[in-house]
């Protein structure tokens, strides 16, 4: 079959990590043999892609985001063949697969990082990192890890000198000043491309280069080694994306599109947490505002909207004040804080409220983007914020009540973390088996929501135009592609509430909902009324009344 080279912008994406999802030789963690075992549900699930966390040789002291070797894979993990064999099984079943590319920085384990701390001040070796004797270098730049570090320089006693990081201080920023570094960047990334990997999630690529007198983040000599890369996916490759991890504001993420030059895709950070904000404060205008400042980006391009992922919630781009509210509502109890964020899965945020984890799940599939879904939250997983770093939202999937969770038949004690065991969240309640034989279960509800969605093109690739009701607690807009069009009405009030929609430029049409195909009356002159259930959402296509004549009054 042909592959559309748009494929991205249809595409839902499920995030997991091979350490988390299922062990096949019972050793405690995850494997590549057990995530082919798992590709069914994930298929079941309506997900057309899967994004894989790193599973490089690693010292996993940032969950494998300190990579020691680029071109294998962490033996606990399974063999090259193994990724292979998955892969080759996702394609099978028409499933994409995203990997990460990490190059801002390595581990302090990775060859590369041994060569130049032992090689001679100021040699070619040396400049594969970033160096430097005086560490108040680059003044202006923010520290990301708030929590663990207080400088990004390091001083390294075998150099002799201090090696620059933008995370933590095992995790050295290459040197893109440097021709052979990008050179050798250039060749992990083709190492996985031939291996037939459709996508790479570029990592914290604001930072790749470092300048006197700037914060470091986002500058143009950054942007031209994203150029460079994107010229060799595009010369050498066909259908392949990459996915950027741009932790800014619209403005500054706007140029990782750039003129269809750089990054296919980008995660839309910003509007993250303001989704989370707009329900608990039962006011559509955190999401209204950020998507007014959201740039316009190029045809071809597509942001990636998420709810959770396997880092905090992030509260780096939001004001001052913002960030205070959604710590008092969403992390009272401070071990739910790291660094500038919330480490919390979606389900305990909602405090287990169904209704309000679907209509999260309703925003995440129907905002203007690609929708990403963390591995667990399609069946409510819970988190543990006992364990530290942000491990409380990596626990082993809760497959079913057997030992481990239906994750791992080794012994308890060996698992790589424990599973959630108290309730609600804990795996005896929550878990996927129990969900398969529950039609009213959360994962089922997802999959009809998912299958919605796939139906319409217009979610993926349609215009996203806001109306403005005066009642402010509910959020409307238009999704516009080709002869689609699609209104969503989303409540974000616990309360009933009734909103007055100015549809008059839809005047004769036909609203047919989505999930039961059942017509509504036709749009008049008038303000169109709906009243909404609490927390409630529906998904509307407005047809010319010929075309609905089918739905119209089938049931009563
Ligand atoms: C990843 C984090 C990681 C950091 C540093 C981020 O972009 O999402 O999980 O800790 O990079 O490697």
């Amino acid at each position: 079959m042909q592959t559309d080279p748009l494929w991205y912008k249809d595409a839902i994406i499920y995030q997991t990590h091979v350490k988390s999802f299922k062990d096949s030789n019972a050793d405690g963690y995850g494997d590549f043999r057990g995530l082919i075992e798992g590709l069914d549900y994930i298929q079941q699930l309506g997900a057309t892609c899967v994004w894989l966390l790193p599973f490089y040789p690693s010292p996993l002291r940032d969950d494998g985001y300190d990579i020691s070797s680029y071109e294998s894979i962490n033996p606990t993990y399974g063999t090259i063949e193994d990724f292979q064999s998955f892969l080759d099984a996702a394609h099978e079943r028409g499933l994409k697969v995203i990997t990460e590319l990490v190059i801002n920085h390595t581990s302090d384990q990775h060859p590369w990082f041994q060569r130049a701390r032992r090689a001679p001040k100021d040699s070619k070796e040396r400049a594969w990192y970033v160096w430097s004797d005086d560490p108040n270098k680059y003044q202006g730049t923010r520290i990301i890890f708030v929590d663990t570090e207080t400088s990004n320089w390091t001083w390294d006693p075998i150099a002799q000198q201090f090696f620059w990081h933008r995370f933590f201080s095992h995790q050295p920023d290459l040197n893109f000043d440097n021709p052979d570094v990008l050179e050798a960047v250039k060749n992990v990334m083709r190492f996985w491309l031939k291996m037939g990997v459709d996508g790479l999630r570029l990592d914290a690529i604001p930072y790749l280069i470092e300048r006197d007198g700037t914060n470091c983040e986002n500058l143009p000599e950054t942007h031209e080694v994203l150029k460079n890369l994107r010229s060799a996916l595009d010369a050498e490759y066909q259908n392949r994306i990459f996915l950027a991890e741009a932790n800014q504001w619209p403005p500054d993420v706007r140029p990782y599109f750039g003129d269809s030059d750089e990054c296919h895709m980008a995660f839309h950070f910003p509007v993250m947490p303001r989704m989370y904000m707009a329900l608990r404060k039962e006011d559509r205008t955190p999401i209204v505002e950020i998507m007014r400042q959201t740039p316009e980006i190029p045809n071809d391009c597509q942001w990636a909207i998420f709810l959770r992922n396997h880092d905090e919630l992030t509260l780096e781009m939001v004001t001052d004040e913002e960030r205070d509210y959604m710590y008092k509502e969403y992390a009272r109890d401070m071990r739910m804080r790291i660094n500038v964020g919330i480490r919390r899965r979606l389900a305990p945020l909602m405090d287990n409220g169904r209704r309000q984890i679907e209509i999260m799940n309703a925003l995440l599939m129907s905002m203007p983007g690609t929708p990403i879904i963390y591995y667990g939250d399609e069946i409510g997983m819970g988190d543990n914020v006992y364990l530290g770093d942000r491990n409380g939202v990596r626990t082993p999937m809760q497959w079913s009540t057997d030992r481990n969770a239906g994750f791992s038949e080794a012994d308890s004690a060996a698992l790589y973390s424990p599973p959630v065991v108290d309730p609600p969240y804990g795996f005896q309640g929550i878990n996927v088996t129990a969900q398969e034989r529950t039609s009213t279960s959360l994962l089922r509800w997802m999959r009809r929501l998912i299958a919605v969605r796939r139906e319409f093109k217009a979610f993926g690739r349609g215009t996203w135009e806001p109306l403005h009701p005066d009642n402010r607690r509910v959020l409307v807009f238009l999704r516009r592609y080709k002869d689609e069009l699609i209104l969503c009405v989303n409540n974000l009030s616990r309360f009933a509430q009734y909103v007055e929609l100015d549809l008059r430029e839809f005047q004769g049409m036909v609203p047919v909902e989505l999930y039961s195909k059942n017509g509504f009356p036709p749009i008049g002159e008038l303000p169109y009324l709906l009243t909404m259930g609490p927390h409630n959402f529906l998904w509307f296509r407005l047809m010319p009344p010929e075309q609905a004549k089918q739905y119209v009054g089938q049931r009563s």
